[in-house]
């Protein structure tokens, strides 16, 4: 077998386990068994490339839908997405999706109690530009209740899928605000075991994204692999 050059492993602890007893489904889905290693092949060191041609720029602008404007907090994001030797990715595609300001998705398996926003979808996508630059127009997303013990509640957050260059570099995440009160008493967040690692995943308010009168800005840089490696979700 052909053996070409390789993605390292990730430092230990900086993403989190497949099984994680307080956050319970985890349990239901991680394997009982160790994983066995495999070598990486052309497979998985090659991935889909997306044409830009069939993004468009209101994919990237999930702050009106439907013919009106989302109700909320309207917030850029923004960033650089990078490997692992912090060159830009370029014309890489990024998904989002979100709650809408009220803590509700727009989805028939989302039935929380709060109200749905007729100009919201909760869906976006853009590419990177040549500088591995992205860039999202949205409302900041509501705190949700969800199933996972008593009283839990999901912090802020937005979840963000990556294709990248490989199969090997693709991430799904989740981004969340800083200063979030719930983010100390979320097992999804805390399930990463790095302090540092786990603070990757928080963006940051940056005064030169925002625009006066417009929308508050927030940077969200995203690594694929490496050292300093964006952690997954589990
Ligand atoms: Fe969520």
């Amino acid at each position: 077998m052909t053996i070409y050059s390789c993605y390292l492993r990730e430092d230990v602890g900086t993403q989190p386990p497949n099984n994680y007893a307080a956050y319970a489904s985890t349990l239901k889905r991680a394997p009982r068994q160790a994983p066995v290693r495999l070598e990486q092949t052309l497979s998985e060191i090659t991935g889909p490339r997306f044409d830009p041609e069939h993004v468009s720029a209101a994919d990237g602008d999930l702050s009106r839908w439907n013919g009106g404007e989302a109700l909320g907090e309207r917030i850029i994001v923004t960033g650089r997405v990078l490997d692992e030797d912090a060159r830009p990715i370029r014309e890489t595609l990024i998904e989002i999706w979100q709650a809408n300001a009220a803590g509700r998705y727009t989805h028939a398996v989302d039935q929380h109690d709060a109200p749905l926003d007729p100009h919201f979808c909760g869906l976006g996508r853009v590419m990177t530009d040549e500088h591995g630059v992205y860039r999202f127009l949205t409302v900041k997303p509501g705190a949700y209740p969800w199933r996972n013990h008593h009283n839990a509640w999901r912090p802020q957050h937005i979840h963000f899928s990556l294709f990248g260059p490989s199969f090997v570099t693709r991430l799904v995440t989740q981004m969340y605000f800083p200063g979030d009160p719930l983010l100390a008493l979320d097992p999804i967040f805390n399930s990463i075991p790095d302090t540092d690692a786990r603070q990757r995943l928080v963006a940051a308010v940056d005064i030169d994204v925002t625009m006066p009168e417009y929308a508050l800005g927030y940077r969200f840089d995203i690594v694929l692999r490496g050292r300093d490696a964006t952690p997954m979700e589990v």
